[in-house]
């Protein structure tokens, strides 16, 4: 039976797939992914699932359940990091899931039981977040081939470049017959949990989010030779429009992130002509999130005007919140009870997950996992081997729970 030491153990070990020897960074379709890939088959084998890459790049496995062709219950997360990641966003739900396959592998299931690990769930090389679930649950845009990483290569090109035919990026799809329901485990990526004292909680949804690509344009001029009433610096706008992004999200219920900056032509002794500045924005609504889209919109006009700037504005990622399924959050609720806690508490997330968007698709529950100090996204994040070993219980019981409710 896997051990919450040998998920740890496995996610030390897809540490090594990285583009980085220093740390670890490891995106959509590159060589790395391919390993991080070859290893997640390899132990769901050892599970005693039957394996394929889908046409989107994404790694599955499967178990049939009491009768073969039976619609599956998924149990997933994601292979891809930000840029220098923790080890366990993502991974640790993808190698929770294949313990759990294995631990219930000679449990007779009203359901085929699979286990998918995504190919993109954070955008780091294409700027569009959940390539891979999107895929799978049907969303894919046409425009999106033309997507271009930082080296200029597109996602066609890309695809292609890993041995995908983007022709078949259909064939990823999968249709809500064939599906029970989505489940994911992961690290809660916030302060909350470990705050109560808890090891485990629940998700009742997850954050809308929308990304938008803004670029403040002034003029580049000599910054020597030019007056301040002459100067329109998009720098100097671009701050200002950093600094009121924050506080006009800090008076709502929203959060909104200023996380690149970009500055052209980028001399020391030239008046900044051009900022491109990402702009991440989430809410536990989407009515909340696009008011405070407006409110920001309009004051960076206002800023602009004022500094005789112009403003254009991209949005590169929209992703509606998402409720998990009531009968799939009494699962997890069942799941962690099974584990000796009661009375367990239900959080909404304000990270993203590929379960946003496979529940375009079908019913999705998450589980979620105390983490240390609330650090996500950063190489410090942490999870307790305890909290794994509870989780992995709780989320073996979660399956079975589902298995009563669909008997
Ligand atoms: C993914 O981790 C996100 O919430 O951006
Ligand atoms: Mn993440
Ligand atoms: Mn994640």
């Amino acid at each position: 039976m896997t051990t919450a030491t040998q998920v740890l153990e496995r996610c030390a070990h897809l540490d090594r797939y990285s583009s980085d020897p220093r740390v670890l960074t490891r995106v959509h379709l590159s060589p790395e992914h391919r390993f991080a890939n070859d290893r997640t088959a390899m132990w769901m084998q050892q599970a005693g699932l039957t394996t394929w890459q889908d046409a989107a790049g994404n790694q599955w496995g499967r178990r049939e359940g009491a009768t073969a062709g039976l619609p599956a219950l998924v149990l997933g997360s994601h292979l891809d990091t930000v840029p220098d990641a923790g080890s366990f966003d993502g991974m640790l739900g993808v190698v929770m899931a294949i313990a759990v396959a294995e631990r219930l592998r000679h449990v007779a299931l009203p359901f085929a039981l699979e286990v998918v690990g995504f190919s993109d769930e954070e955008g780091t090389r294409f700027g569009k977040a959940l390539l891979g679930s999107q895929a799978v649950a049907g969303l894919w845009d046409e425009d999106w081939w033309a997507l271009r990483d930082r080296s200029g290569t597109t996602l066609l090109t890309a695809f292609e470049e890993f041995g995908l035919d983007p022709r078949r990026v259909g064939e990823a799809v999968r249709r809500p017959d064939e599906l029970v329901g989505y489940l994911e485990a992961h690290i809660e990526q916030g302060p909350r949990l470990e705050a109560a004292d808890e090891a485990l909680g629940f998700v009742t949804s997850i954050a809308g989010a929308r990304r938008f690509r803004i670029a403040v344009l002034g003029e580049a001029r000599h910054a020597g030779g030019t007056p301040y009433p002459r100067r329109r610096d998009a720098l100097v706008g671009a701050g200002e429009v950093v600094v009121a992004i924050e506080r006009l999200a800090r008076e709502s219920r929203c959060l909104a992130t200023v996380g690149r900056l970009e500055v052209q032509p980028g001399a020391v002794n030239v008046i900044p002509g051009r900022v491109d500045l990402s702009l991440d924005l989430r809410a536990e609504t989407d009515a909340e999130r696009d008011a405070m889209w407006e409110t920001i919109h309009a004051e960076l006009t206002s800023i602009c005007e004022g500094r005789r700037l112009r403003a254009e504005v991209v949005e590169t990622h929209v992703a509606a919140s998402a409720c998990c399924a009531p009968w799939l959050q009494d699962a997890v609720v069942a799941g962690i009870r099974a584990t000796g806690h009661d009375a367990p508490s239900g959080l909404w997330s304000p990270a993203g997950h590929d379960a946003m968007a496979m529940a375009e698709v079908t019913d999705i529950g998450m589980l979620f996992l105390r983490c240390h100090d609330g650090i996500s996204h950063h190489p410090d994040e942490n999870v307790l081997e305890d909290d794994v070993a509870v989780g992995l219980d709780a989320f073996e019981q979660t399956v079975l729970a589902v298995a009563r409710a669909e008997a």
